[in-house]
């Protein structure tokens, strides 16, 4: 009888190959294939030994070329034959990458498995962009919320608690919805005029970040064509990137000059 193999569920950060963990890359030489999603960048893919099976089940915005039952099985049936598989995600598979639902399937069908976490793509964008996600006197806790449900409805979240000047809101996969995002937040109490970053492509060589307002960022996205995964984070702490000394793309003009001239 084949002995069966085991899964690794691993998290490849946000695209700078030098953000792999170095368990992960250590892990590239012992596994017999790599399962992994389009946000995982070419770069790291180049790490993959020669020799070692690579399947792609990567999926665009609305759109999933593998489905995520089959993606499950394909994982269930690569272990079942005895395989060391490789499940490559963007970031960290725990957060927003269906990773736990691939662990829970992996589970019931008694598939050996190990969660490798990867550099999130919040904190990484972040840190590329001199973006500091709390700082003393601006905020006291960060959010990572998904700006995107699976049926396409409404976002039924919290938008009274989301709408805290206080704390830093992460949105993941926002682009689709942003204006709906956006609208809640300001019928909620959170101001206009609160700063909001795009970062597009964070921590790649194309990475861009746009600087805004809620009340502008909607506009100002349109404008920008961005190409590939974009961050939200919208709360007081963006005013800091200048501080930090980073430049960034501004269509809507200077927030803090104009905040601090009002
Ligand atoms: C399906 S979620 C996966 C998140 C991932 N598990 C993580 O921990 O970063 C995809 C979303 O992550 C964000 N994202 C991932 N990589 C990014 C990057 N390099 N630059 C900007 N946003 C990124 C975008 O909001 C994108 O829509």
């Amino acid at each position: 009888m084949t002995e069966t193999g085991k899964v690794y569920l691993v998290g490849a950060g946000p695209g700078d190959p030098d953000l792999l963990t170095i368990k992960a890359h250590k892990l590239f030489d012992q596994v017999d294939v790599v399962v992994y999603d389009r946000l995982v960048s070419d770069e790291i893919m180049n790490l993959v030994p020669a020799g070692t099976s690579c399947i792609s089940v990567g999926k665009q915005p609305r759109f999933h070329p593998v489905p995520q039952e089959q993606i499950n099985d394909i994982l269930v049936s690569l272990a079942a034959e005895g395989q060391r598989v490789m499940r490559l995600k963007g970031g960290d598979p725990f957060l927003f990458g269906r990773g736990s639902e691939e662990a829970a399937y992996l589970h019931a069908n008694n598939i050996p498995f190990e969660v490798i976490p990867g550099v999130t793509s919040a904190s990484a964008c972040a840190a590329a962009v001199g973006l500091p996600l709390t700082h003393r006197g601006y905020a006291t806790g960060a959010r990572f919320i998904t700006g995107h449900c699976s049926d396409d409805n409404d976002l039924d979240w919290d938008w009274k608690g989301l709408s805290d000047p206080n704390t830093t809101l992460v949105v993941y996969m926002g682009v689709a919805n942003l204006i709906q995002i956006c609208t809640r937040l300001t019928e909620n109490g959170l101001a206009e005029s609160t700063p909001v970053a795009a970062i597009n492509n964070g921590t790649r060589p194309d990475q861009r970040c746009l600087i805004s307002s809620l009340g502008a960022i909607t506009g100002d996205v349109a404008k920008c064509n961005f190409s590939g995964p974009v961050l939200f984070v919208i709360g007081r702490v963006v005013e800091l990137t200048k501080a930090l000394g980073f430049e960034h793309e501004r269509i809507s003009g200077d927030l803090v000059e104009e905040r601090e001239s009002a």
